[in-house]
């Protein structure tokens, strides 16, 4: 299999690397010199993942036959139409099917129309007067959302980052006269519980369903400081999660399908792989929301535990047919990100950072390359997130300690790691929430 992959962060560098082990010839567009996709490159071109035409060009004089978009940016800017136009087959959604993560409003009047189960209560503004007047009396605790792409960093909610009236007033003020996410808001329901990440496979109508994963977006150890792209997340070996059961799962699994099926019923069929964020709460899994991508932190914990043939997942996807079965080992997975000090605020980049792979293997792990570049033929540290080292092991206390013991094979003077992720006292506090939440 010849195949363009777009983005250059450690999702792609895992993504790429279960196309490697399964033998595929990978043409990798990225903006930043990836190492560890430069490694398993054929070739690399180096330009904005947005960039349509050099893109184009690139499958045309490669003869590529399959493409995977990383990012929501290319997506949402329409590589993947492109690219199907110049006939490249895409296992990742058209412009218009990654409106279920592009557009917030998209994604809950669907849910709406199609009465599907987890929606939580809405309302879309275009004016900042409507939204101040509507918080000003809304009987219940509320997300503040702009209404586009933010990379993961523009939700406020009340009771975290809002704390009084004032602050939310404040923060939809900001969004429109900063133009945040195309500056319009849309107002969610506050739900109460524990996250959890459902991502499935799917090739417009039938789905497979990967091991549940739990992101950490929170800067600072124990949940504190700004929301981030995402600190790091854990996966077990039984593919649930300690605090959520089977059932929920399913659940959440049904939700994924419906929102797909509901996609091919508007006439913009859903190719690729579908992230959706849930919040368990009392009556169950409700939508957070939906990502048209894989989730980053999440994908190196199931492309890690993954152990069938990506490269016959991609075909699928993008509308061929399944010979096997998709299998993900029985093993927990731990993945912390190292990020450059500041990161959430003001990252410090530039730093030198060494790596000892062969070592960082041997204790139980595995190093997916995220912002980095090179300097002087030096690895420096980009503005996000550096390094994901992802521990494996027979439990999740085992895969967090083979995690620890291959983050001391990371030097540089400037970076963060969340320390407390996939540790036994974290996910504790998450189950005794859990519990007290479901009144158990
Ligand atoms: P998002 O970028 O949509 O994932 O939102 C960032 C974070 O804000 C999520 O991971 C949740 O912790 C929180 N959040 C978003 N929407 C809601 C909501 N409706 N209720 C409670 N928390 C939310
Ligand atoms: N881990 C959150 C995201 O990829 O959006």
């Amino acid at each position: 299999m010849r195949i363009i992959t777009v983005g250059g962060g450690a999702r792609e560098h895992a993504a790429v690397e279960a196309l490697a082990r399964a033998g595929a010839e990978i043409y990798a567009v990225m903006k930043n010199a990836n190492p560890g996709i430069e490694a398993k490159a054929t070739k690399v071109l180096l330009t904005a993942e947005n960039d349509i035409d050099k893109i184009c060009d690139f499958a045309i004089n490669n003869e590529i036959e399959y493409a995977f978009v990383g990012p929501e940016a290319p997506l949402s800017a329409g590589v993947v139409d492109a690219l199907q136009n110049i006939g490249v087959k895409c296992a990742s959604p058209t412009k218009d099917a990654a409106r279920i993560e592009t557009s917030k409003t998209f994604m809950r009047q669907l849910v709406e129309k199609y009465n599907i189960d987890g929606n939580l209560k809405y309302n879309a503004f275009d004016c900042a007067a409507d939204a101040i007047e509507f918080v000003k009396t809304v009987p219940y605790k509320v997300a503040v959302k702009p209404v586009g792409l933010t990379g993961g960093k523009g939700v406020k909610v009340q009771g975290d980052q809002l704390q009084t009236l004032e602050d939310t007033i404040g923060y939809i003020n900001e969004i429109f006269d900063d133009n945040v996410g195309g500056g319009k808001v849309i107002i969610e329901e506050k739900a109460e519980g524990e996250e959890f990440t459902q991502m499935v496979f799917t090739n417009g109508e039938d789905v497979y369903a990967m091991p549940l994963v739990q992101d950490h977006k929170r800067a600072y150890e124990g949940d504190l400081g700004p929301n981030t792209g995402g600190m790091g997340s854990y996966s077990d070996a039984n593919h649930l999660l300690p605090f959520v059961p089977e059932e929920d799962r399913l659940k959440a699994i049904e939700i994924n399908k419906a929102i797909i099926k509901a996609l091919a019923a508007e006439g913009c069929p859903y190719h690729g792989t579908m992230y959706g964020q849930f919040m368990l709460t009392r009556d169950g899994p409700k939508i957070i929301e939906i990502n048209a991508r894989f989730g980053d932190p999440e994908a190196m914990n199931v492309l890690t535990a993954l152990t069938s043939d990506f490269s016959e997942i991609i075909k699928w996807m993008a509308g061929g047919k399944m010979k096997d079965e998709v299998k993900f080992c029985e093993k927990a997975t731990v993945c912390k990100y190292i990020v450059p000090r500041g990161y959430g605020v003001k990252s410090e980049s530039g730093h030198i950072l060494s790596i000892d792979l062969e070592r960082i293997e041997n204790s139980g792990a595995v190093a997916y390359f995220g912002s980095v570049d090179k300097v002087d033929g030096k690895l420096v540290t980009g503005t996000s997130r550096s390094v994901g080292i992802v521990g494996i092991g027979n439990t999740i206390s085992e895969a967090e300690q083979n995690c620890e013991k291959a983050l001391a094979f990371v030097k540089c003077d400037a970076i963060a790691v969340r320390h407390d992720i996939g540790t036994q006292a974290l996910i504790q506090k998450r189950i005794d929430h859990m519990r007290q939440i479901r009144g158990q």
